[in-house]
């Protein structure tokens, strides 16, 4: 149960479901502190408050103790801390002060609203929402906690508010949380396309260290996401803190470390090229952010936030059910399709007991190559004489589920939406407008651009028998410029940008319930928080070679659960890496997310077409393990040579483990892998050997690894408890 409670006299605010507690303490009865995030205490003593809070029994006063020293909840550039802050307000005057303090506190069942802002669902927790004001200027600041009952997972935002002057938001980040020390080790997650999120770790430093974007997307090339962990942490064991942004735009992360060695984390949407406008009366919300924390390492971070995304992120029939086997045409065939084809390729599909056969790009204007027709989303009859809807027919009448490819937040300069409304895209007055994959970006802040897009995906949506969507985003955005805002907001264009593509997949997604849709963007150029409270899974990235699969899954699975992750199967060699796997890896690799492939079937041999058949009977009975199961990191690719990874039931009954090895070193003694999350006083019986192994030996000892015959050669258990008699 999730317990908010405020002390009066000793002006303490304690948040705690049991398992962890957040206590903030009011100095002086005006700026909240952080005293505790972390396991959850009983009680926080007058000493811990004295010391923390810096004043021991007198009056609190700025002269005495500058807020340079402190903690503080919401702490503000110019009163007194000379360090960065959550918030910068600017006023008409030019001046940049804001004393903000304690003026109300109201706690809740119910949710904050943040507006358009994506959120959590609010279920099974309690909110505490702390008003602080500046006098002078009547500007407050809400800060909202909400506690949920079932997760080790605390959600942070703020609502800003101009009262009697108007104010320009230059900074409006979500939360910032300060640690008492900085002797921590900082994880994030960095990359490019076709190689997204890579693990990296470094010890924090005094000064910043920061990541995030301007790119308009959360990115290929980092995630609003990072993890701290606590001198001798490691995967099973020591204090873990997660933080990550429910935000697919522009983001700032930043840790910096103090002269005195304490920690402030700060997440929020970027402030770069930000500046938002309050008139009198109007607010501002901030996106949801999580703060998530663990004494037992990573392992338990990542458990902890797959819990919470799983309970309370996904939404959508497709949440926590089985996903589709699927063959998707790109890999298959790239622009190179017609009726045809497709229905050759679904056919094979079909006879290889997949599921849902999806069309990818290519099918709409004369889009031959990705120089053209995006905007135009009607259907090439060169390639699609009876249209979507003959080509859906004959899928669905194969016994398929039919999927399509849309890219609905952009426009090729060679289409027709583009020589009809040239104004459409984003564009900076006359200059030139930079292309990139030929393409250029809708201008999702404009409430025309998004009627025509709404209406346009709608009407080939309801055109065909569309089953499931996959959503892309191709490019990022710049040359900013705005038709329609005027230039004292262009401040606002990224966030509203964002805000206006929410609206837009909200609308879609609620005008056809009970399709399952994916966000892509250009591989996993948007995997992250904002995108999954509407859509339940992602494309993970472009790159669908097994072994970079293995370390972008393995690094993604710190914050999302495998169900999230869409993972194919493709050809060998791989169309991005050159690379040869085995089959078997590639498909034991992409079980680890919504499962599928991305390759033409025709050009398999008849043995792989045996194994395929049997790789989808496993998937199909193993599904809802490996996607909504508890995922066990075992063995980093980013520290050796080979991934290890398993999924356990929730009720510890049956296990997928799935062991990958990079290269194959000859004349060794066997190994043993250590698996973790089984029942140590049950044994459990290896499908494919019938062997028996106590849960116990499994844990501590591990399972014995068979030898492997090539590099990227794979093993996989499939692990059952052994009833007792
Ligand atoms: C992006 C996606 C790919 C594919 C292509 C089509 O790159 O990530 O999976 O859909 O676009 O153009």
């Amino acid at each position: 149960m999730v317990r908010i409670t405020y002390d009066k006299n000793r002006q303490l605010f304690h948040l705690e479901n049991g398992s962890v507690s957040y206590v903030i303490a009011l100095a002086a009865g005006k700026y909240p502190l952080l005293l505790h995030w972390g396991k959850a205490l009983r009680t926080v003593h007058d000493d811990l408050l004295a010391r923390r809070c810096g004043f021991h029994g007198g009056e609190f006063t700025l002269h005495e103790t500058p807020l340079d020293r402190l903690p503080q909840e919401c702490p503000v550039f110019g009163w007194g801390d000379m360090r960065e802050g959550v918030l910068q307000a600017r006023f008409a005057d030019g001046s940049e002060c804001l004393d903000l303090r304690y003026l109300r506190h109201r706690i809740t069942d119910e949710q904050p609203d943040l507006g358009d802002m994506p959120s959590a669902r609010g279920e099974h927790s309690k909110t505490l929402t702390i008003t602080l004001r500046d006098e002078t200027t009547g500007f407050e600041a809400d800060l909202h906690y909400t506690l949920w009952e079932d997760a080790d997972v605390l959600g942070r935002a703020m609502t800003l508010r101009a009262a009697q002057e108007a104010v320009t938001l230059e900074r409006a980040y979500s939360f910032a949380l300060e640690l008492e020390n900085s002797n921590y080790t900082m994880i994030t997650l960095e990359g490019a396309w076709a190689r997204e999120r890579q693990w990296i770790s470094r010890p924090l430093v005094p000064g910043r260290q920061a990541t995030g974007t301007v790119r308009g997307a959360s990115s290929q090339q980092t995630s609003p996401f990072l993890a701290l962990t606590a001198p001798g942490a490691n995967e099973r064991t020591g204090e873990a803190f997660g933080f990550a942004l429910c935000w697919s735009g522009s983001f700032a992360s930043t840790v910096d470390v103090d002269q005195f060695g304490a920690a402030r984390v700060m997440m929020g949407v970027q402030d770069f090229d930000f500046a938002w406008k309050l008139s009198p009366g109007e607010v501002f919300h901030t996106p949801e952010a999580y703060l998530a924390y663990s004494e037992n390492g990573l392992q338990g971070l990542s458990l902890a936030c797959h819990r919470f995304i799983r309970a309370h992120v996904l939404c959508g029939p497709y949440a926590a059910s089985e996903r589709p086997i699927l063959l998707n045409s790109w890999e298959a065939a790239y622009f190179d399709i017609d009726e045809e084809k497709l229905c050759a390729l679904a056919a094979e599909a079909r006879a290889l007991d997949m599921d849902l056969f999806v069309l990818d790009d290519g099918w709409f204007g004369h889009r031959d190559r990705d120089d053209s027709s995006l905007g135009d989303w009607v259907d090439d009859k060169r390639k699609l004489p009876g249209g979507l809807k003959r080509l859906s027919e004959r899928v669905h009448g194969m016994g398929l589920k039919f999927g399509l490819w849309v890219e609905p937040e952009m426009i090729s300069p060679d289409s027709d939406l583009y020589r009809a409304h040239p104004d459409y895209c984003i564009h900076s007055g006359n200059r030139m407008r930079v292309e990139n994959r030929h393409q250029l970006v809708l201008d999702m802040t404009r409430a025309d651009v998004r009627a025509y897009v709404t209406e346009a995906i709608t009407d080939a949506l309801t055109r065909a028998q569309v089953d499931y969507v996959k959503w892309d985003m191709n490019r990022n955005i710049n040359m900013i410029g705005s038709a329609q805002l005027p230039k004292e907001r262009i401040g606002e264009f990224h966030v509203r940008y964002i805000l206006g593509v929410y609206e837009v997949m909200r609308t879609i997604t609620s005008r056809f319930p009970n399709v399952l849709f994916e966000s892509c963007a250009g591989g996993g150029g948007r995997f992250d928080l904002g995108m999954m409270t509407i859509m339940p899974q992602a494309w993970t990235s472009d790159d669908t070679d097994a072994w970079m699969r293995c370390r972008i899954q393995y690094a993604t699975s710190l914050l999302f659960p495998p169900s999230c992750m869409g993972a194919h199967v493709s050809a060998v060699p791989n169309h991005q890496t050159g690379r040869f796997s085995p089959l078997k890896t590639r498909a034991a690799v992409a079980m680890h997310g919504t499962f599928g492939y991305e390759l033409d079937p025709a050009k398999l041999s008849a043995e792989e077409k045996t194994a395929i058949r049997a790789c989808n009977r496993r998937v199909r009975a193993w599904q809802d393990i490996l996607l909504h199961g508890e995922f066990y990191r075992l063995q980093s690719p980013f520290e050796t040579d080979a991934f290890a990874v398993m999924a356990v039931s929730r009720d510890r009954s049956r296990a997928v483990v799935t062991y990958v090895a990079r290269e194959t070193l000859p004349n060794t003694l066997p190994s043993l892998l250590r698996l973790a999350g089984l029942d140590e006083n049950a044994d459990y019986r290896d499908e494919d050997t019938n062997l028996v192994f106590g849960g116990d030996e499994l844990t501590r000892r591990g399972i014995p690894l068979p030898a492997l015959h090539s590099d990227y050669d794979s093993v996989q258990f499939f692990l059952r408890k052994v009833e007792k008699e």
